[in-house]
């Protein structure tokens, strides 16, 4: 665990020089964060956790919680009707893509880009008297091992000016793929989005995928080992976009970004890597995390063909 600390000290000295990106504007509130933040951290299956940098910082998830709702739809209505609904395959376009849905079926490519991750809004509803938008809180909170929250500023940022996002779910509810509740389903979207974590929270959601959907910290299943399997296929060939390839080459791991600057891997059966750093490239990704995660996969031997 020390050698972890001193990769990671070279690491956080090595993304200095990395000036480069933007924050992700669009939504206003995400320009209000002090852009040079750099965290890292490693949950390992075992229950370990290492963190360094700007550790404590709080971050919304973005599309770092697309992957975690796919898995509570597997979980809920099964993979027939899920992917009778969702494709899985990479689009090869960018996350926010409204002319892409499959050609035949009109399903979004996969869950990984905005539109699949609406269509996965769209299918977890109220129960057993619990709103939707609490289930996904507590969803959040289990994975995280601790009690998390949402960002109401980044919330109602994202909701008023979401136009890509609600034409995209205007599209999916002409071609059926969404029922009437499309502003319901846009709201859960945007609270998934704006839940707020740190970067050891998101280590610990990644290491739950590692450790087959047991949470390592408090040993409690979340997801079945079947839907594992298939969150983190789909993570590895979609889950980083129209650079999903470039990845998959480079570092080998399952992965998944958000616009935030949050950035996590998955390495099956060892561990959870989290990274958190706001500037990101024009596919959406950190840039120093894409760097600190493939220094760190490289260093750690971590690619899963090697
Ligand atoms: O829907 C959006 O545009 C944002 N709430 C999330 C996009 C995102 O994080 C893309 N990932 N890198």
């Amino acid at each position: 665990m020390s050698d972890l600390k001193k990769i990671f000290e070279e690491i956080g000295q090595l993304v200095q020089s990395i000036r480069d990106g933007a924050l992700a504007s669009y939504i206003p509130e995400l320009a209000n964060v002090n852009p040079q933040q750099f965290a890292m951290a490693v949950v390992t299956v075992d229950g370990e956790c290492v963190s360094f940098g700007d550790d404590q910082s709080l971050f919304t998830l973005q599309s770092t919680s697309k992957p975690f709702t796919y898995g509570l739809a597997l979980e809920e209505h099964g993979e027939a009707f899920v992917h009778s609904r969702i494709g899985v395959e990479p689009s090869g376009e960018a996350f926010n893509s409204i002319i892409e849905l499959e050609k035949k079926t009109h399903r979004p490519f996969n869950p990984m880009i905005n539109s699949g991750a609406i269509a996965v809004a769209n299918m977890i509803q109220d129960k057993a008297n619990i709103q939707r938008e609490q289930r996904v809180l507590n969803l959040f909170s289990e994975l995280a091992g601790r009690k998390l929250d949402y960002n109401r500023e980044v919330f109602s940022s994202e909701k008023k000016t979401a136009h890509r996002n609600r034409a995209i779910a205007h599209l999916l509810r002409h071609f059926e793929v969404i029922g009437d509740d499309i502003e319901e389903s846009l709201d859960l979207y945007f609270k998934q989005c704006s839940i707020n974590a740190n970067v050891k929270d998101l280590a610990a959601m990644a290491a739950t995928l590692a450790n087959s959907g047991v949470q390592p910290l408090t040993q409690k299943r979340i997801y079945k080992e079947e839907n594992i399997t298939r969150m983190i296929s789909l993570m590895f060939t979609c889950g980083m976009y129209d650079s999903a390839g470039t990845w998959a080459y480079t570092v080998g791991i399952p992965a998944k970004s958000g616009v935030s600057g949050a950035l996590f891997g998955v390495v099956p059966g060892k561990m959870g890597i989290a990274c958190f750093s706001p500037l990101i490239d024009g596919h959406g990704h950190s840039l120093r995390g894409v760097c600190a995660i493939r220094e760190f996969a490289k260093k750690m031997g971590l690619n899963i063909f090697k």
